[in-house]
């Protein structure tokens, strides 16, 4: 407890006297403050509620309701609250009754006034220790599922060409992402073969399907029953339909009225997607802060992004939204990223080496590398990443200016 709050106290009893007593006996103590008088039991649950003390005397026999029954309702109402009874009755059956309802200490009348002392003191600590929980987990659940008005960015991961290394970047940048105090979820939009779920090992029945058809009645508590945690990383995960079947039914616009929603929540919405740009995939690109292109070292795969810029130049996805990078980059192979810079006219600000057993090693663990081998090259490189991802959302400077989000 703070060594300058008071204890406060609430007495119970229907014998005016009696109440004087306790009063006086209580106030020997100057941590201790009495800040009510109730005389029946449902008076009690009455003050309980307007003046939430930390400790309640409470009698047994009184007119209405018992203090046995009192203590039940208060404690199951504020289950924070201590409460001591103070009762004639010696029989053994009551102070079963007495516990099982709830209180924490019984105390035959009149009590030696140590014996009362030492009772209100240990109860006071116990009171403030669950007060403190209680308060905690309240604030706890508000950030998980009431945290709105957060402006979070949304990152798409892309590639036109399958299989260069999409999701291995999306599920590590999300993980280069999170830290104790940020909010990252990974979704996967490749609705027909996504592999988040297999990548950070998790199962669900429910995908980020079930959210896009429920796009015009989010909430908090929707979001809590599909969004899965994984717990090593301490990212928020939506993953992709265990039956594709069912990615038929959404939309485009289901899709961006649902990251746009995420990224009032997370402060990091990190998109995998599918090479095939079908209507989710364009709605992801279309509400992007920022587009992490994915090319390999292979001809057919800087090929496709050379369509796929010209394609964006031609629908007016701003190039500065575009963060090029190279991933498997293997030195041996003579195709080097500042060639394909110059022909493609979009800078590779990145390349993520090939490192066949660290990114195998994370998949069959179900853990990002970039969390559970931070120091290997690869790792380096992916949270390099990061790093110029929140420096263009930091600063929109072209190390990389990144327009307003289009909505
Ligand atoms: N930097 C890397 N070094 C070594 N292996 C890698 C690297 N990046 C990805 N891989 C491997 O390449 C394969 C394809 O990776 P991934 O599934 O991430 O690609 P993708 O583009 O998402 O594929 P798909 O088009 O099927 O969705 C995986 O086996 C993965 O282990
Ligand atoms: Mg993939």
């Amino acid at each position: 407890m703070p060594p300058d709050a008071k204890t406060k106290v609430l007495i119970v009893d229907d014998t005016p006297e009696t109440r004087v007593m306790i009063q006086r006996m209580v106030q020997f103590d100057s941590t201790v403050e009495v800040v009510g008088n109730a005389r029946t039991g449902k008076e009690a649950i009455e003050m309980a509620g307007q003046l939430l003390p930390d400790v309640i005397l409470m009698d047994i026999n009184m007119p209405d309701l018992d203090g046995i029954s009192a203590t039940d309702t208060i404690r199951k109402k504020y289950p924070f609250i201590q409460v001591i009874i103070l009762s004639v009755q010696t029989d053994p059956i009551f102070m079963r009754q007495a516990m099982l309802a709830g209180a924490r200490d019984y105390l035959f009348k009149p009590p030696m006034i140590d014996d009362l002392t030492n009772a209100i003191r240990s109860a006071a600590v116990v009171a403030h220790e669950a007060r403190t929980a209680q308060i905690q987990q309240t604030s706890g659940l508000q950030r998980l599922g009431q945290q709105q008005g957060v402006e979070g960015k949304i990152i798409v991961v892309y590639s036109p060409k399958g299989g260069v290394g999409t999701t291995t970047v999306a599920t590590n940048v999300a993980g280069a992402f999170k830290t104790p105090e940020a909010k990252v979820i990974i979704v996967d939009l490749n609705l027909l073969f996504g592999d988040v779920a297999v990548f950070l090992n998790s199962q669900s029945k429910n995908s980020v399907v079930d959210l896009a058809t429920r796009s015009d009645e989010l909430d908090p508590d929707v979001l809590k029953s599909v969004i899965l945690s994984h717990a090593a990383s301490g990212l928020s995960v939506l993953i992709s339909p265990v039956k594709p079947e069912s990615a038929e039914t959404v939309t485009g616009e289901q899709i961006s009225t649902l990251l746009k929603y995420l990224s009032q929540t997370f402060d990091y919405v990190v998109v995998d997607t599918s090479s095939y740009m079908t209507d989710a995939v364009q709605a992801a690109l279309d509400v992007a802060d920022a587009i992490v292109l994915v090319t390999s070292q292979e001809i057919a795969s800087i090929k496709s992004c050379g369509q796929f810029l010209r394609l964006a130049d031609a629908s007016g996805i701003s190039r500065k939204r575009i963060l090029f990078v190279m991933n498997r980059f293997d030195r041996r192979i003579r195709v080097l990223p500042e060639r394909v810079s110059e022909i493609l006219k979009q800078e590779i600000k990145l390349v993520i080496p090939f490192e066949e057993k660290t990114v195998l090693d994370s998949i069959n663990h179900g853990i990002p590398f970039v969390i559970e081998a931070k120091t290997m090259t690869i790792s380096r490189s992916i949270i390099q990443l990061g790093d110029l991802l929140r420096e263009r959302f930091n600063n929109g400077s072209d190390a990389g200016e990144i327009p307003a989000r289009k909505i």
